[in-house]
């Protein structure tokens, strides 16, 4: 499995080097104005069901939004709103974006022992690798390889969006099916238990 992980990061990274780096923060914020509503000024949405988008990896931002286009990952609450945008837009909008500061919230006190295990260890017996080994130690994730950053992000949105992995209403993460066969394996208390550590990790 390791060898299987290494690989992943090696080749995945070498594709996002080079999309990173081509957008403009300054003109994407400009673009931002209808995002805003939902996603907050500085990309720190409030409402816990809309994902915060500051710090996250512009080349993942430009994947999601590339996907939220042509269909590929629906999200009703965005119909219409990305038809419009140029590939220049896109890369100006996520280059605003990750050039933000991600807010991190709390842990809750009875998910921490769960949550550290899974996220830091995985589980072997199951085949469950550990977070960490894509997404970092502090949820910072990798950029270039284009692994989201998740620390910080909303419990109530990490939870929907891996069981939406599990169920396979959300299936673009490749071929290879990254993390629909992750969350495949995971329990529901599990998934509440990642979704709490995750908002806390820094
Ligand atoms: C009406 C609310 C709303 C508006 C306005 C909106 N979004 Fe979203 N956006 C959402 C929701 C809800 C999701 C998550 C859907 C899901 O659960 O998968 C999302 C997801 C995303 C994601 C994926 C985040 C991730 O972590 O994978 C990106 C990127 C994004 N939106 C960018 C934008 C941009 C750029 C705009 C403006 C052009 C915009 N959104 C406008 C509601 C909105
Ligand atoms: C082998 C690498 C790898 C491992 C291990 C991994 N992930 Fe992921 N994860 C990814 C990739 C790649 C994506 C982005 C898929 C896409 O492009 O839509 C992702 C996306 C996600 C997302 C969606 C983020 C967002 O903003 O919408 C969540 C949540 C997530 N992973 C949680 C986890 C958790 C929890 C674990 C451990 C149980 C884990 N991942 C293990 C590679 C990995």
């Amino acid at each position: 499995m390791k060898k299987i992980i290494l690989s992943l990061v090696v080749s995945l990274g070498v594709s996002g080097v080079v999309q990173a780096g081509s957008g403009d923060p300054q003109a994407g914020k400009e673009k931002t104005a209808v995002c805003a509503a939902c996603h907050g000024p500085t990309g720190n949405s409030m409402a816990p069901n809309f994902p915060k988008l500051a710090g996250q990896g512009e080349g993942y931002l430009v994947k999601q939004i590339q996907d939220i286009k042509s269909g590929e990952r629906k999200v009703l609450e965005m119909t219409g709103m990305v038809d419009n945008l140029s590939d220049q837009d896109i890369a100006d909008i996520s280059a605003f974006y990750a050039s933000q500061a991600v807010s991190v919230g709390q842990v809750d006190p009875k998910h921490i022992a769960l949550g550290a295990k899974l996220y830091r260890g995985g589980d072997v017996d199951r085949g469950i690798p550990a977070c960490s080994s894509c997404h970092s130690p502090t949820g910072k994730g990798n950029s270039l390889a284009k692994f989201p950053l998740l620390s910080g992000q909303h419990p109530d949105y990490i939870g929907k969006t891996l069981r939406d992995f599990r169920e396979g209403d959300r299936v673009n993460d490749g071929d290879t099916k990254i993390m629909r066969t992750i969350a495949e394996k995971l329990s529901n208390k599990e998934i509440d238990a990642l979704a709490s550590y995750i908002n806390g990790l820094h």
